[in-house]
């Protein structure tokens, strides 16, 4: 199985604030990374549950995918994160499969984590997001807290 762990779920948010204060609020969590990712355009902000995250996401230009996702659906969930050891590979096996893909090409995302969207079409209806943390990169579990690079 090439799916090592549910790495995040996306939600489009249209307060980044509200959203962080409303999971703080209803379940006291805490947000462990805070990043503009400038090639979404989008704000994002992660908060960590157990060795997963929930990743809120606020676009800051019409043009971001995300704020045309709200336009057209509202806020909610966005995709799903898929943890993988090998993103690269992962895109070659499946384009060998005829799946439909976002991204053609591995690229950068967000806490150095290199990424790939799988298109819904080919991902039973969700937008999937491959993600390669090169900070799991050999099975090193995530350090609690101040984690470098965060
Ligand atoms: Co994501």
């Amino acid at each position: 199985m090439l799916i090592e762990r549910i790495d995040h779920v996306g939600y489009a948010v249209e307060d980044l604030e509200e959203a962080i204060a409303h999971h703080q609020r209803l379940y006291g969590a805490e947000v462990v990374h805070r990043e503009h990712v400038e090639a979404d355009e989008v704000d994002e902000a992660l908060l960590a549950v157990g060795e997963s995250f929930i990743q809120l996401l606020m676009p800051t230009s019409e043009r971001s995918p995300v704020a045309r996702f709200l336009a057209r659906r509202g806020p909610g969930l966005h995709h799903v994160g898929y943890g993988v050891a090998d993103v690269a590979a992962t895109v070659d096996r499946l384009r060998e499969q005829g799946a439909k893909l976002v991204d053609e090409r591995p690229r950068r995302g967000s806490r150095g984590c290199t990424v790939a969207f799988v298109h819904p079409a080919s991902a039973m209806g969700v937008l999937v997001e491959l993600v390669e943390d090169p900070q799991r990169r050999g099975g090193i579990e995530r350090s609690t807290g101040g984690v470098p690079g965060f």
